[in-house]
């Protein structure tokens, strides 16, 4: 058999195998040996061949195709400071077959998200991801003036009106989940002083979808949960992840399981919104879906049933992990300094103590009083903005603009037609050069009204003279801020409000009921899901307070 494949193959025939090695051996060692020598050519070929000069460096690689999966896959942004250190702020890799152009810093920043709709594209970067989640006729899967269109009709039905009604709503959710969830069982009565934990991921996913659809997302989604609709979600988000991205269809059954689980949330929908329309409206009052069914775009017509359906998919979606990730290491750093415990403890008993002891409700209006929480929000979303990496598709060549980053005075970049840009707004949020003790959780810097936080802070909402309507309010374009967790441009979220409420919300519901401490340490990143969510053990000791709170 060795000399029958020897004989076939010039090249194995040269290969030194003993003759007696066995076929289950030869194989493999031929195949090791071939890929090696494969990795070999393609590493010197970068080496030895001059690089076009028109294109940015390209960050070296030994296995072709594969390229910089790994060490991107792992830990993204210690590859992103390492390759500045090397290349600079613009630098291109290879990411399973596709060339990654990286800008970074505010103007690497402005130069993607900021991009020219005849040069960059987000739908073709995630139409084959979000498409089969979401569902036809929304976000990517339509030009993006309609896109534009659809997220003016979203913001139609995230007024401060609906917010002030969200904050009572989510603090009840709260309470019923710490008197119903299994990750609750411990009390303290009398002189019981047992502390109990929770996994504060798997919890804070679960009161984030909960609370969502009690505000967001309406009655019959939230009643859908304690039901089928719970398990469609799972199997939906089971079909959003980096394989999906890498690979948008794969004979598996995570992905078939996420086409059936589209096609029955699509219809739980649309049987809701059908139902909504044969008794002329919601007998929960007005929400979401009520919203959109009530949209005209621009030529006049009306959402078709599956627009409105696939639209509020894609906001559970898009609110889901971001919104549940950033509670959670908000928590988990929070509990893992007493001292800031304390302070949002002393927060609210300033502004909600009544004189016998318990505690009133919050209202929107409140949330605004509350600079400690606010800053732990900001500081969170600083260290840990869950998108990492933003994406798009170069449609038409684009010139790097020199004061971005020029190989010589008289001489640009140029990204070729078919590259993805990727932007990382995260990068410039831990940046030891911008920030003191950048890696450190530290909410008081954003009470320094003199700090980098503060005038970062301002350039973000502010940015005077760089604002632009792209069809759903004004937002700025790509903003010379170091700081952007909500992205910037024409795609920037529209959920940031509705986060804040949510977020801080559930955060505050939480340190008015229990006292926290971490359990061991502040985990680290996981990387390997869309979000940037903590690693496990991610675990928050509790003790039920004893004041009770209204
Ligand atoms: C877009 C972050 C919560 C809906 C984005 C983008 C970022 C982001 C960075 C820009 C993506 C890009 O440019 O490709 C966040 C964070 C959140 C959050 C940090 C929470 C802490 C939400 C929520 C909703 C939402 C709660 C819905 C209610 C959207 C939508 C877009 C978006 C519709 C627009 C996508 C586009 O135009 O392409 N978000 N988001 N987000 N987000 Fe959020």
């Amino acid at each position: 058999m060795n000399s029958t494949l020897a004989s076939a193959s010039p090249y194995l025939a040269s290969f030194p195998f003993p003759s007696s090695l066995p076929t289950a051996v030869v194989i493999p060692l031929a195949i090791v040996g071939a890929f090696i020598v494969i990795c070999l050519v393609n590493g010197l070929s970068q080496i030895l061949i001059p690089q076009d000069p028109s294109l940015p460096p390209l960050v070296f690689y030994w296995i072709p195709f594969f390229g910089s999966a790994a060490s991107y896959g792992e830990e993204p942004l210690t590859f992103f400071f390492k390759c500045r250190e090397k290349y600079g702020d613009v630098f291109t890799f290879v990411l399973m077959g596709r060339r990654m152009t990286v800008a970074l810093g505010p103007k690497g920043n402005n130069f993607i998200l900021g991009g020219r709709l005849t040069q960059v594209s987000a739908e073709e970067a995630y139409t084959h991801l979000t498409t089969p989640v979401f569902g036809k006729g929304v976000a990517y899967d339509v030009p993006n003036h309609v896109l534009m269109e659809q997220k003016r009709f979203v913001k139609v039905g995230l007024t401060i009106e609906h917010f002030r009604a969200y904050v009572a709503m989510i603090d009840k959710e709260v309470g019923d989940y710490f008197d119903s969830s299994r990750f609750f069982p411990t009390y303290q009565t009398g002189s019981t002083t047992e502390w109990g934990k929770f996994n504060a991921f798997r919890a804070l996913s679960e009161l984030t979808i909960l609370t969502a659809s009690r505000t967001l997302q309406g009655e019959e989604v939230r009643n859908g949960l304690d039901a089928s609709f719970a398990q469609y979600y799972h199997d939906l988000d089971g079909g959003f992840t980096p394989l999906n991205f890498m690979f948008p269809n794969l004979p598996l059954p995570s992905y078939w399981r996420r086409d059936r689980a589209h096609k029955a949330m699509s219809d739980f929908y649309i049987n809701v919104i059908q139902k909504r329309k044969e008794q002329g409206g919601s007998e929960a009052g007005y929400d979401m879906i009520e919203s959109l069914m009530n949209q005209t775009y621009k030529d006049g017509r009306a959402l078709y049933d599956y627009e409105v359906a696939h639209i509020m998919i894609a906001l559970l979606m898009a609110g889901q992990h971001t919104s549940s990730a950033t509670t959670s290491w908000a928590l988990l750093h929070a509990t893992a300094r007493p001292d800031i415990m304390e302070k949002m403890w002393e927060e609210q008993v300033k502004l909600f103590g009544q004189p016998d002891g318990t505690l009133r409700p919050m209202t929107f209006e409140d949330m605004k009083e509350m600079p400690v929480l606010d800053s732990v929000i900001r500081e969170t979303l600083r260290m840990h903005p869950p998108i990492h990496s933003i994406i798009r598709k170069v449609i038409a060549p684009m010139d790097v603009p020199g004061s971005l980053a020029a190989p010589s005075k008289d001489r640009s970049y140029q990204i070729p037609k078919g590259h993805f840009l990727l932007a990382s707004p995260a990068v410039a949020q831990i940046d030891p050069k911008i920030w003191k003790n950048a890696d450190t959780w530290e909410p008081g810097r954003w009470n320094d009204t003199d700090g980098v936080a503060a005038e970062e802070y301002k350039k973000y909402v502010d940015s005077e003279g760089d604002k632009v309507d792209y069809g759903f309010g004004l937002v700025s374009k790509g903003t010379e801020s170091q700081y952007l967790p909500f992205g910037a441009g024409r795609h920037r979220c529209i959920g940031e409000q509705f986060a804040y409420v949510q977020v801080g919300t559930i955060i505050a519901s939480f340190v008015r009921r229990i006292e926290m401490k971490i359990e061991g340490r502040v985990p680290d990143h996981n990387y390997r899901t869309m979000i940037t969510l903590p690693k496990e053990p991610c675990n928050i000791m509790y003790r039920r307070r004893q004041a009770p709170s209204a």
